[in-house]
């Protein structure tokens, strides 16, 4: 643990000694400050505030609508309560593609406005460029293979990155590159498990997996994903811990047949004129 404006919190230095110790890292997505202020206590070490607040939070059927206004606005939320984990904020789609300039500004904006202590970036070779001037500008930079959804339309859906011998090849090498411009971990999402091994022993820096199989040196998952919100959504992948989904809609039926019954709210519920309550 290190400190960081007065908070306790989680630093690089931690995440590199828990790669070296082999001891595991992990990492859940967050958009908000009372989901926050859980998370703050659970133990987890890393937060990304990702762009799937996109279909999280926002109701959008992909993460290219999401726009740096509202990764700044969701990731302040986020940094406002929580103290512990490291945090993380995702570069929406095209943050880091216009220019060089237009990239140290957002990644910047991100970290000053939005209270990140690191940005996350999507793609492999094309993106060392920016990943670099960001690195070497004094932001950490969190690197991301394998199924990127910002690139859903060249991928052709989303689907498992990685199967063909050129692609597994490729994607070392671009591991490789990401660690050389800098990052200080990668995310591999979607892909075979035998190649997120391969990644994991090619490179120095820890690997985060989701749908990466058990071979990485971390996890993350979507925050909403593990709770059980969505009763629909059951990719291989997920492990779900709770079902708050049913629980909730449970809750509120029960709340709104209390209301129209007239069974809540009650008198214990309700004040007198006496000052001292
Ligand atoms: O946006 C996001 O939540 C992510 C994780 C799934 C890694 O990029």
């Amino acid at each position: 643990m290190g400190k960081y404006l007065g908070h306790q919190t989680t630093s690089l230095t931690d995440l590199r000694k828990r790669k070296a110790a082999g001891q595991k890292i992990s990492m859940v997505t967050c958009y908000d400050a009372s989901f926050a202020k859980l998370v703050d206590e659970s133990g987890i070490d890393m937060v990304l505030v990702g762009d799937s607040l996109g279909n999280v939070m926002l109701g959008y059927d992909s993460t290219i609508p999401v726009t740096m206004a509202d990764m700044i606005h969701h990731t302040a939320a986020v940094a406002r309560v929580l103290k512990k984990p490291f945090l993380v904020g995702d570069m929406p789609f095209f943050s880091c593609n216009v220019s060089l300039e237009k990239t140290l500004e957002n990644a910047a904006a991100l970290v000053q406005k939005g209270g990140a202590q690191a940005v996350k970036i999507e793609g492999g070779l094309p993106m060392v460029p920016a990943i670099k001037a960001i690195v070497e500008a004094g932001i950490p930079v969190m690197g991301h293979l394998g199924l990127t959804p910002q690139h859903v339309h060249s991928l052709g859906g989303y689907k498992v990155q990685g199967r063909e011998k050129a692609a597994q090849q490729l994607m070392i090498e671009s591991a490789k590159a990401l660690e050389a411009a800098g990052v200080f971990a990668i995310v591999l999402e979607l892909i075979p498990a035998p190649l997120a091994e391969a990644i994991t022993a090619a490179v120095k820096v820890p690997t985060i997996g989701i749908g990466a199989g058990v071979g990485c040196d971390g996890q993350v998952l979507v925050l909403q994903d593990l709770l059980g919100f969505d009763r629909e959504f059951t990719p291989k992948f997920l492990k779900k811990y709770a079902d708050l989904g049913t629980i909730i809609e449970g809750a509120l039926k029960k709340y709104d047949q209390d209301v129209k019954a007239g069974a809540f709210p009650g008198p214990e519920h309700s004040f007198s004129n006496k000052a001292a309550e």
